[in-house]
């Protein structure tokens, strides 16, 4: 079969690789019909998450189910499902306390308590390197689902692919930061980073009561992006002092809440670059601290974006000075899959209009280069095997 597959830093490319195959009775395998390239799957791309060894890219993926291994029980051949990106097992500790982010069985070789740089991470995840599970992705024409009747979820016929994908990742994880912030209504909420995983939070803040969104980006056609399918206020930090501008917005005090939908690889200056050397940082957290700053007394940050270093001035004086909530980690997806696949067939909301580009598979690399350089107003790709 075709997939795409990275081979080292800077290089993701469309190669024929063995089919895969049931290694499990609770695996199913999955005709591919739609997958989407992730700002996730950038930090492989840049090296800064790093994979030694070849790997089929990509966690956000649905299709057909073509094949079900013997104790399958929920699904049966040509059945049509979205997959979460998390690998959970269903059954062990954190799975059964609404904690599959951790799942104590689906990342056999480099699970542990620890959280280490190296080591001991978390739960698996499709496509996201050795340390986290070392599975294959589905950038490709078929992948192999494991514990299958756990995650997948089957879509009514009479959705497109291009309304359900989103599900398996980007609106779930959005929807995490504002749940995690339990808005109870009128909020302000600043959603720093207009990418997809911004532009699924601006949507989900509304959604849950906000009374006025603001997006950050410093990328012009992102913000008009956001302006265009979320209605949102937009402030581009190339343009405006975000933090002034914010405060002049909310009587002087910050926003409720601030969503950080960037991660450790913001647009950086050569000063955050010799910073980053000198201090063995990967990346920066500078957004992060905009985002302490530009936050209200009391009120909450949620840190989506991925975090993949130690950080040394961690200002930590002001998140105890204003009393900061902070939430952070991996969107426990299945936590709320199936409201969320409700709200899109009830036409609550749509998420198909933040997809710029679809390519067919073969021209994944194409795809990889645009979403990363942010060439051709590029927002979201989706891939057609
Ligand atoms: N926690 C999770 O479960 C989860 C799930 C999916 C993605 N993510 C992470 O979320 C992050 C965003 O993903 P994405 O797909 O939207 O990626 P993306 O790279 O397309 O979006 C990031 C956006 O941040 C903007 N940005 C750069 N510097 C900025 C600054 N100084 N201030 C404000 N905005 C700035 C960029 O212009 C870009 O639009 C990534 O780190 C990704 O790995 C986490
Ligand atoms: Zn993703
Ligand atoms: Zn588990």
């Amino acid at each position: 079969m075709k997939a795409a597959v990275f081979h080292k830093p800077g290089k993701i490319q469309v190669d024929t690789v063995e089919d895969p195959k049931i290694l499990d009775p609770g695996d199913v395998i999955l005709k591919v019909t739609a997958t989407a390239i992730c700002g996730s799957d950038l930090h492989i791309l840049s090296g800064a998450v790093p994979q030694k060894s070849n790997m089929i890219m990509g966690h956000e993926f649905m299709g057909i189910v073509e094949e079900v291994g013997s104790e399958v029980k929920k699904l049966k051949k040509g059945d049509r499902v979205v997959v979460p990106f998390p690998i959970a097992c269903g059954h062990c500790f954190f799975c059964s306390h609404g904690a599959t982010p951790h799942c104590e069985n689906s990342n056999y070789e480099h699970y542990g308590p620890n959280g280490a740089l190296t080591d001991e991470k978390g739960w698996a995840l499709f496509g996201y390197t050795d340390l986290y599970g070392g599975y294959s992705g589905g950038q490709a024409e078929y992948v192999r689902v494991p514990y299958a009747d756990i995650s997948p979820r089957i879509v009514p016929d009479e959705l497109s692919d291009d309304q359900v994908l989103f599900l398996t990742d980007i609106f779930p994880t959005g929807w995490s930061a504002i749940d995690w912030a339990q808005l109870k209504g009128g909020e302000t909420v600043a959603i720093f980073g207009s990418g997809p995983v911004g532009l699924m939070a601006q949507k989900a803040a509304w959604i849950n009561g906000a009374a006025r969104v603001i997006a950050i980006d410093p990328l012009e056609y992102r913000l008009k992006k956001a302006r265009e399918v979320n209605n949102v206020d937009t402030l581009n930090p190339h343009e405006v002092d975000v933090i002034e501008a914010i405060r002049e917005m909310t009587n002087g005090r910050g926003a409720d809440v601030c969503v950080e939908a960037v991660g450790f690889e913001p647009e950086r200056t050569m000063m955050d670059k010799l910073k980053a050397t000198v201090n063995f940082e990967k990346g920066s957290m500078k957004v992060l601290d905009m985002a302490f700053k530009a936050v209200r007394r009391g009120g909450t940050v949620s840190i989506m974006g991925v975090y993949g270093s130690t950080y040394d001035n961690f200002p930590l004086h002001r998140v105890f000075d204003k009393a900061i909530t902070i939430k952070q980690g991996q969107a426990p997806v299945l936590n709320y899959i199936d409201k969320l696949i409700d709200l899109v067939k009830e036409n609550k909301v749509q998420l198909d209009d933040i997809i710029s580009h679809t390519l067919p598979l073969s021209e994944a690399a194409k795809g990889y280069e645009i979403f990363d350089k942010k060439e051709d107003d590029c927002v979201k790709v989706v891939l057609k095997p």
